[in-house]
């Protein structure tokens, strides 16, 4: 049996090795990145990638489950984290825990990921010192979108840089196992790394972080625009549409299917 990388395995990597982390939404795409990552983020990012969402908003508690579940059947070895979606924790620890514990119980994942705006320390808290393994989400938090406006960069400005390392510290003293930070500058990623004793894991954030993570469909070219941070490693923009193209012209012309791909009744044995 493979043992699943979980919560402490995670925490005990700060000033270790990079920590290799993607988004995963589904089976089959969770087996093939199990091989290579730490941890796979069920991500609310899911809303947007997988289900054509303008943002994460409209996410559902049952959506993060039906994915996070596939996740798990998919993979062995990763440490699965589920994002709670907009409106699931934010309304108290008690909502927060029993929306949490459902999530845990009916995925099996081994934790969950809350966006620490300045009011969830305390939920944090609460979670984790009931058994459930929290990871923190500062910086650039796409459920504040519709109070903060267009997803941009955050720590421009001294306060804003004061109020993302207070949230960064706030939830590793709460508990937080890592904590993910989301488009900021390489100084503030650097300073909040080198300040909590949790492992940082960055998107947009640079090199300075613990570790990093992207969403999976952005690092695989499945997008014609993607942000500045993002590193494509494959084009499956141009692949999909190519093999499709394919497969459209082989049907018209019919070239598809060929005998080799077609059943035939067997010939009665002569005596
Ligand atoms: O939803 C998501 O995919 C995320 C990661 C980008 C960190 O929160
Ligand atoms: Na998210």
């Amino acid at each position: 049996v493979v043992r699943r990388i979980a919560a402490p395995d995670i925490r005990a990597r700060k000033g270790a090795e990079p920590i290799v982390c993607l988004t995963a939404y589904d089976a089959p795409t969770a087996a093939l990145l199990d091989d290579h990552c730490d941890l796979l983020l069920v991500g609310d990012s899911v809303g947007m990638v997988v289900h054509g969402m303008p943002n994460t908003v409209g996410v559902t508690l049952e959506m993060m489950i039906l994915h996070g579940q596939a996740v798990m059947r998919g993979s062995k070895r990763a440490m699965v984290v589920i994002d709670m979606p907009f409106g699931s924790y934010e309304g108290g620890k008690e909502q927060a825990y029993e929306n949490c514990a459902r999530v845990m119980k009916e995925t099996g994942a081994q934790g969950v990921k809350l966006e620490s705006g300045p009011t969830v320390a305390e939920t944090i808290a609460y979670l984790v010192q009931r058994g459930i393994p929290v990871m923190g989400h500062v910086g650039l938090r796409p459920q504040a979108v519709l109070t903060d406006g267009a997803f941009k960069a955050k720590g421009r400005t001294d306060e804003e840089r004061l109020r993302v390392m207070s949230e960064a510290e706030a939830t590793a003293d709460a508990g937080a196992f890592a904590i993910v930070i989301e488009g900021v500058a390489e100084g503030l990623a650097r300073d909040i790394t080198e300040a909590v004793d949790k492992p940082t894991i960055g998107i947009g954030a640079s090199a300075a972080c613990d570790g990093q993570i992207l969403v999976t469909p952005d690092m695989l070219g499945l997008f014609d625009w993607t942000p500045k941070f993002v590193r494509r490693y494959a084009d499956l923009r141009t692949e999909i549409g190519r093999a499709v193209g394919a497969y459209a012209d082989d049907v018209k012309a019919r070239r598809f299917p060929a005998e080799v791909e077609t059943y035939f009744s067997k010939k009665p044995v002569s005596p």
